[in-house]
């Protein structure tokens, strides 16, 4: 059973210890579509004939599980290939080595994740357009420090999400053209005397380009690294508006009110409404950050080229992208469902809208500020301009006044859709090429 190993049992403690079996479990379809692809290549370039290829590309389809007491999936799949077609089956190995494979299938499965991950956030960005709209008149508050800063509205709020959504949107997609370039056919670290056509194979899966050197191809996991460098840093922004809205929906504050299904009350005290679902969420970012320590600290210190360290790094992508699937479903839903209190805006935040109208009645700002300053401390400051009156008063392009927000909402509706378009046009392309693959090996199984 025993591809690889010269020595030892077929499971013992050492296997046990080295196999990667569990994660690769992860990667089981990317590694069979890699083996196709690497197959017909080999038949592509004229060193297998038709018949071996058609029947190793049936045993691929047939390879349905990974049983334990290999070295990894490449032994078990190679296992497999070899018991199904016979000695003819060995011809898989000739041109390839699991380190050009393994890195070839990492980026199918990153790439697989980051495609999902980014319209998962197109809808969420929508979502937060939709409940903009509705709440342009919604006071809600805004802090610095967190003291009462000025009046503002959800929407703002809402908007500033958004932002902070299409910034990190774009970082994800710009990881995603990264992770997309094929290492295949790069052998084990200097490629192979086989006549392989490095760009066809690419083509066939789906890549934009090939990595061209072989030793990065082998060996690098910087793509991958960068990717989940991105995701965490969605995980570090969600974790602030968990933050917020732990701080908001809390009792002492009192002016959000969380959907009933992500809170939880207390085994003791019944009047509690925990934010559990965020509490959650803000440690689930804590471990993607501890995903993306642990893949720098493995990396840091490997020689260039492969080295089974690599392999422990696997299980952190995926453990980060799921918490990061997880959670934009979470934030989602949350966001939708939040009710604003009716709770009384702080009348000094209106305070600077005072010093800023005498200002603009000639007064230099510091001797207004001054002006209403003391009056503050005073006690006799009374403020006549509403919360809401401020608000309608803000000049600026991004503030929370709601004719201004209009325009706001209608830009980033444009932008939305124009990413939207963008991704699904790439999404095709890959399609359409992987269809390629189908169609190539549908004919040489037929
Ligand atoms: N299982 C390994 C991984 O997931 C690939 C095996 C490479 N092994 C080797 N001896 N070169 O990265």
């Amino acid at each position: 059973m025993v591809l690889y190993r010269r020595w030892g049992s077929e499971k013992d403690f050492v296997s046990t210890y080295t196999s990667s079996i569990d994660s690769d479990k992860e990667i089981v379809e990317e590694v069979k579509i890699v083996m196709k692809a690497h197959v017909i290549e080999l038949y592509l370039s004229g060193y297998m004939t038709k018949d071996t290829t058609k029947r190793i590309l049936l045993a691929i389809n047939s390879f349905h599980e990974l049983k334990e007491g290999y070295e990894d999936i490449h032994e078990a799949l190679e296992d497999h290939i070899i018991k199904t077609v016979g000695e003819e089956g060995g011809w898989v190995g000739f041109g390839r080595s699991r380190n050009d494979h393994v890195a070839t299938a990492l980026r199918l499965k990153m790439r697989k994740y980051l495609i999902e991950i980014l319209y998962d956030l197109i809808s969420l960005r929508k979502t937060l357009i939709e409940k903009s709209k509705t709440s342009t008149e919604i006071l809600f508050p805004t802090y610095t420090h967190f003291q009462p800063a000025q009046p503002s509205t959800l929407a703002h709020y809402f908007l500033y999400i958004e932002d902070e959504l299409a910034t990190i949107w774009n970082y994800i997609y710009s990881s995603l053209l990264m992770v997309n370039r094929s290492p295949l056919g790069s052998g084990a670290i200097v490629g192979t005397n086989v006549k392989l056509d490095r760009k066809r194979e690419a083509e066939l899966l789906g890549f934009d380009d090939i990595i061209y050197n072989t030793i990065s191809a082998t060996s690098s996991r910087l793509d991958l690294i960068n990717a989940v460098s991105n995701l965490s840093l969605l995980m570090l922004f969600f974790s602030r508006i968990a933050e917020d809205l732990i701080l908001l929906s809390s009792m002492f504050v009192n002016i959000i009110k969380l959907p009933d299904s992500h809170v939880s009350t207390s085994s003791l005290m019944p009047q509690k409404r925990n934010a559990v679902t965020l509490e959650v969420l803000r440690s689930k970012a804590g471990e993607c950050f501890g995903d993306l320590s642990s893949l720098f600290n493995i990396y840091k210190g490997l020689p260039s080229g492969y080295n089974l360290d690599l392999q422990e790094m696997n299980k952190h992508y995926w453990d980060c992208t799921k918490i990061v699937i997880s959670s934009i479903e979470v934030i989602n839903s949350i966001l939708e469902g939040i009710e604003v209190l009716s709770f009384q805006l702080n009348d000094k935040t209106t305070a600077t809208d005072v010093a800023e109208d005498l200002a603009i009645t000639g007064i230099p700002y510091r001797k207004a500020y001054m002006e209403v300053a003391n009056r503050i401390r005073a006690g006799t400051f009374i403020s006549e301009i509403s919360p809401k009156t401020s608000i309608y008063k803000k000049a600026v392009i991004g503030s929370p006044n709601p004719e201004l927000i209009k325009e706001e909402i209608k830009i980033k509706e444009n932008r939305i859709a124009e990413e939207e378009n963008k991704l699904k046009q790439y999404e095709e392309k890959i399609i359409g090429k992987m269809n390629e693959l189908k169609v190539i090996e549908d004919d040489l199984i037929l």
